[in-house]
């Protein structure tokens, strides 16, 4: 099955943005001259000043990446402004609340007012050009208002996803020296409440650079406010006029930063600068998904990771689109709610993440059969690999064999899409994300950095920047460098094994570093044991990720309690909600194992590999443990493993 070839068909070729002929002269203009090439399709966004230098990269020494580098621009006016003459009173934003009697349409003219407003009271409260923002908000509409009003200001906005706990927003907030904070009373998800200002308030007493919080006021649910600190949102913004200067801002200007896990230590800012990343924005989202005007569009991510950044604001904004945002969950009230979503809203374009379609799956037919989805025309995947099971599930049952899926592979760090089907243009594979977008020129080497040809599998490597990459890690280029550029070097290292068949479609494997996919969720292993060894009990831990039905991967964790402390069921029960606590609900583990040792090297280091391969069960092949400083270890692992 998984070797099915779902051929472009005809009527779609036809009318689709990009058939296969388009992509191939778009290939081979863009490997011809790249600067030409992106020249043209920079025009694609209002530059106050057009840029004359359009690529200057540099992957080896510092490693510089600059685009656009003497234009000038605002996000903001390409993502409004420019679309109020002609599309002033058509709706951008559909919003669907978690209660599925709650819905509310902004035009493009609204927005604009709503953001001009909070722009300037930002700028009232002394909010200044290259100042960090920091967003804690749920999936309401002001979130959206929000990143754009930062935009307008020239204010670097750092959204921390609504799920994080108190100290992982402090940390953030910390890290990059926020000084104003935009939050609501509370949020909503799947029938319950989310305290994000009770939550941000512990969060604050740590975070000494935060003058100013603006609080939406969303559920009316009681929050503290303190005086001088604390202002009410609708209160703040009601002197304020509709219309506000937007700040010029060069290309290469932070337009914002998303912190995301990598193999080691804390979440690293991910920095992506305004000119580049908006054009990767507005050409990735409107010929993966082929948008054409009028259509109405629907990305599921929530805004606090980079799908919702780029897909469900930035992207379809710039290219005028209505964009649909829902505050729910896809279980609540039922588990029919996306199709019941798509048939209120007739939405053309449905993208969402496989732990969503695998989880569905369960419930069968009749929860996605009952609604009418005959609006639906393309579908999209993205977070995790999708396994072609339910690949097909969402081919067959959800798109009626009528809908082109995009398979869309790419992560934080690349800012927007860069390997995927395009639908007019590329037949499926279901389980492959298939072909690279013009201008993405990705290559397997192995582990010695030897780029591998044809038919290959190996590390996936990107050979050239693209312009909606990240520039650096906020306020640490060195570990830029390190993180992604020195395991091979000249060349970016995405962290993820890939495969490529004789076709030279791509078939992502999975993360080989120590960052594990929860649900779609990127989470550093590091970051859970840390989490672990922090209460009293724990004298060391060892996380790896374990496969999981529905999420992708689990996470398993290993633990060694203090001298004296007894191993028992409450225990257990604690350091999992102590987790959740420390991090947010998503770092809770699946297992805990007791481990009175861990299998290491002579030299100390725990052996991950063994570690995994126990936690998914596959003992049979568990390799060479002669190197191990006690061997022993393993098998007491093994007789002792989880579930
Ligand atoms: C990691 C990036 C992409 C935005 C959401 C996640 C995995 C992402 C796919 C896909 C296979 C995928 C990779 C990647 N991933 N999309 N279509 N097929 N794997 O962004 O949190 O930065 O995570 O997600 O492992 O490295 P992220």
């Amino acid at each position: 099955m998984a070797d099915d070839i779902i051929a472009v068909k005809p009527e779609i070729a036809a009318k689709a943005r990009i058939d296969a002929a388009r992509r191939e002269a778009m290939v081979a203009a863009e490997a011809k001259d790249a600067a030409a090439f992106w020249r043209g399709e920079m025009k694609r966004v209002a530059w106050m000043k057009e840029p004359t230098k359009i690529k200057s990269v540099d992957f080896d020494g510092d490693v510089s990446i600059k685009w656009f580098e003497d234009g000038v621009l605002n996000a903001s006016v390409s993502c409004l402004d420019r679309h109020l003459a002609t599309r002033g009173d058509q709706v951008a934003i559909i919003w669907e609340g978690d209660d599925p009697n709650s819905d509310a349409k902004v035009t493009y003219r609204e927005l604009h007012a709503r953001v001009c407003k909070l722009a300037n009271a930002m700028r009232r409260l002394g909010v200044k050009k290259g100042d960090r923002v920091c967003i804690y908000l749920p999936m309401i509409v002001e979130a959206a208002v929000a990143m754009l009003a930062c935009a307008r200001v020239g204010a670097i906005h750092s959204i921390v996803f609504g799920g994080f706990s108190p100290d992982s927003l402090s940390s953030r907030i910390q890290d990059s020296e926020c000084t104003l904070l935009i939050t609501a009373d509370e949020g909503r998800r799947g029938g319950r409440r989310v305290p994000l200002k009770g939550n941000a308030d512990e969060a604050l007493l740590t975070c000494p650079s935060i003058r100013h919080v603006i609080v939406a006021k969303n559920t009316g649910g009681a929050v503290e406010m303190m005086e001088g600190r604390d202002h009410w949102w609708d209160a703040i913004t009601a002197g304020e006029g509709e219309t506000c200067e937007p700040e010029p801002m060069n290309a290469e200007d932070p337009l914002f930063i998303l912190y995301t896990s990598g193999s080691t230590g804390k979440p690293k800012g991910v920095l992506h600068t305004t000119g580049g990343y908006l054009v990767w924005a507005s050409f990735t989202h409107e010929n993966v998904f082929d948008y054409r005007d009028g259509e109405i569009y629907w990305c599921t991510a929530d805004v606090g990771w980079v799908t919702g950044h780029t897909y469900i604001v930035y992207g379809p904004l710039a290219n005028g689109a209505t964009t649909l945002m829902f505050e729910g969950v896809p279980s609540w009230p039922d588990n029919g709610r996306f199709w019941q979503v798509c048939a209120k809203h007739k939405v053309n374009i449905f993208y969402t993440a496989p732990t969503a379609i695998r989880a569905l799956m369960r419930d069968g037919e009749a929860p996605v059969k009952k609604h009418d989805r005959s609006t639906l025309r393309i579908l999209g995947s993205v977070g995790e690999p999708i396994n072609p099971e339910a690949w097909l599930w969402y081919y067959r049952v959800v798109g009626d064999e009528r809908c082109p899926i995009v398979d869309t592979w790419w992560q934080t760090e690349t800012g927007g899409i860069l390997i995927s089907p395009l639908p007019g243009a590329i037949a499926q594979k279901p389980g492959s994300a298939t072909l690279p977008l013009p201008g993405v020129k990705p290559a397997i080497v192995d582990n010695e950095g030897n780029i591998l040809e044809g038919a290959a599998e190996g590390n996936l490597v990107m050979l050239d920047a693209w312009p909606g990459m990240m520039r650096t890690i906020y306020g640490d280029h060195a570990r830029f460098g390190q993180t992604y550029f020195s395991t091979f070097k000249g060349m970016y290292f995405t962290g993820d094994g890939a495969r490529r068949d004789a076709d030279g479609y791509y078939w992502i494997t999975g993360r080989v570093d120590d960052v594990i996919n929860v649900a779609g969720h990127r989470m550093g292993t590091a970051e859970v044991e840390s989490a672990l060894v922090a209460h009293p009990a724990v004298a060391e831990a060892a996380v790896v990720g374990m496969p999981h039905e529905i999420k992708g991967q689990g996470i398993y964790a290993y633990v060694t309690l203090k001298a004296g402390i007894e191993a028992t069921e409450v225990l257990r029960k604690e350091l999992a909600a102590w987790v959740r606590k420390e991090i947010g609900p998503i770092a809770t583990p699946d297992a805990i194992q007791w481990a009175p040792g861990l299998p290491k090297t002579r030299s100390g280091k725990i052996m991950r590999r063994i570690l995994r391969k126990i936690a998914a069960n596959e003992t049979e092949g568990l390799g060479d443990t002669s190197t191990l400083a006690d061997p022993g270890v393993v098998q007491e692992l093994i007789d002792n493993r989880m579930g």
